[in-house]
């Protein structure tokens, strides 16, 4: 009996640690306001993230073509990637609302289909959203795996 209880609080925890967890849900909310300095730096992250991405991947500069992405300290650029991080705002926000969260995901990836965006590209944001973030928060209290798993959870989904 006491060895079953072992396999299914096994099973539970391993099913936990692949997705967004409560507690990593809590850590990637509280260091995203740190990061995000309840909004006040939004502006800069997006600018940051989308720099970060085209470093990561310099063929994608062409897919932003249609908001000024030839120029991406322009402000119509920087207006898209502020929009962009409002959307990441967004979805960290409802982390933990499943039907809100499930509603947004499935808007934005009626966007993102339609415009091709592959599981590769969503590789690489992610790689820019974790290059930028821990700096902003501070690096000493970014974590680092909670993160992974949440932004993992969101990109399969779009
Ligand atoms: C966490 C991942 C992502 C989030 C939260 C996100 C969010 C958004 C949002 C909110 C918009 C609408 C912006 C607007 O109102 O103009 C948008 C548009 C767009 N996104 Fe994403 N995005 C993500 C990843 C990506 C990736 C990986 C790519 C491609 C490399 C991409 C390409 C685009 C494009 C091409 C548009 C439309 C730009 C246009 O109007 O021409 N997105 N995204």
């Amino acid at each position: 009996m006491n060895s079953m209880f072992v396999l299914f609080a096994m099973a539970a925890f391993v099913a936990a640690a692949r997705g967004c967890s409560p507690l990593d849900r809590i850590l990637v909310k509280a260091e995203w306001a740190m990061a995000s300095d309840g909004g006040h730096k939004d502006s800069e992250l997006g600018s940051s993230i989308f720099r970060a991405l085209v470093n990561i991947d310099p063929a994608l500069r062409g897919t932003f073509s249609a908001v000024g992405g030839e120029d991406m300290g322009s402000a119509q650029f920087r207006a898209f990637a502020f929009r962009v991080v409002a959307g990441i705002e967004r979805l960290i926000a409802v982390l933990d609302v499943d039907a809100v969260l499930s509603a947004d995901l499935a808007v934005l990836h009626s966007q993102h289909v339609a415009r091709d965006v592959s599981a590769a590209n969503y590789e690489s944001m992610l790689s820019a959203i974790m290059s930028v973030v821990p700096s902003a928060v501070g690096n000493s209290c970014f974590s680092s795996p909670s993160w992974s798993r949440c932004l993992n959870v969101i990109a399969a989904a779009m």
